[in-house]
């Protein structure tokens, strides 16, 4: 049983033979033999067995919707990493939009990430900025006026649930409110790329397929979704792909259940 199990799993280990993962040209994201360890970038003594991603090749194709999951320590988080440019890897190339990314080029790195949006598994809050100015940061970063975003921002943060907490500061939210302004912020500039890494980690079921739905709409707009997570009920629930990392490897599994309404 488990051989069959291992067998089946060797055969849908992704590469650019399985189907919905051919080479094209609407790849959002693109990785072409990637390795990740952690003993420095690019460093001739790291042997494939002390990587933790090996040779990794997917694409994401533009408007798809992935989880990507695996055990606690299989590389979600490294992976997301190297997506959002915040860890080069070790072998192998990455393309972003069809570029291929330079690590050393901060000006195409900043260039890029401005199209993410990032849920960080820690959060990564302001502390000195409320929550109302913590979701809205990212616009006020590009330079748009109060004004225009006000509205968009306070019916963002109700539909995460925040509404009467818009003027809180970060440390007395909960985790999970923490975790729903995290969700907001990242989602609040439309970005064409949104990688979330467990962000229903902290909040019950109920809170969470809400939560699914919101990245359902949004690729439904049209974003690239990518959504790490341990949260298997959540995972059978939604019914999209998942990208599975297991002993460095990444395997795609298709399930076939309804889209929460
Ligand atoms: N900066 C780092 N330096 C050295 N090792 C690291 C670093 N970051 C992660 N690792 C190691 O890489 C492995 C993968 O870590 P990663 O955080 O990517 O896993 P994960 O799948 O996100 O786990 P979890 O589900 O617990 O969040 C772990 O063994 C971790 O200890
Ligand atoms: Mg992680």
């Amino acid at each position: 049983m488990a051989q069959s199990i291992e067998k089946n799993r060797q055969k849908n280990v992704v590469t650019n033979a399985v189907p919905g993962f051919l080479p094209g040209d609407d790849a959002v994201v693109a990785f072409d033999n990637v390795s990740l360890g952690y003993g420095g970038s690019r460093e001739a003594h790291l042997s494939d067995a002390n990587y933790i991603l090996k040779s990794l090749s997917f694409q994401l194709p533009a408007g798809s919707f992935h989880f990507l999951t695996g055990p606690s320590g299989a590389g979600k988080t490294s992976l997301l990493k190297m997506i959002y440019l915040a860890q080069p890897p070790s072998a192998g190339r990455i393309s972003l939009f069809g570029e291929t990314v330079n690590s050393s080029d901060r000006a195409q790195i900043a260039r890029l990430r401005s199209k993410l949006g990032i849920v960080f598994q820690e959060f990564r809050l302001l502390e000195h900025l409320n929550v109302f100015d913590n979701a809205a940061l990212p616009l006020f970063v590009h330079g748009q006026p109060f004004r225009q975003y006000r509205d968009d921002v306070s019916e963002l943060l109700s539909w995460v649930g925040l509404k009467n907490q818009l003027q809180a500061m970060p440390h007395v939210l909960s985790g999970g409110e923490k975790q729903r302004l995290a969700i907001a912020r990242a989602v609040v500039t439309r970005p064409t790329l949104i990688l979330a890494d467990e962000p229903t980690g902290n909040i019950d079921y109920a809170m969470g397929l809400r939560i699914m739905r919101l990245f359902v709409e949004l690729n439904r707009l049209g974003a690239t979704v990518l959504i790490a997570t341990h949260d298997e009920s959540l995972v059978r629930a939604s019914g999209m792909p998942v990208l599975e990392l297991k002993d460095g490897h990444i395997f795609r599994r298709d399930l076939n259940a309804t889209v929460p309404s």
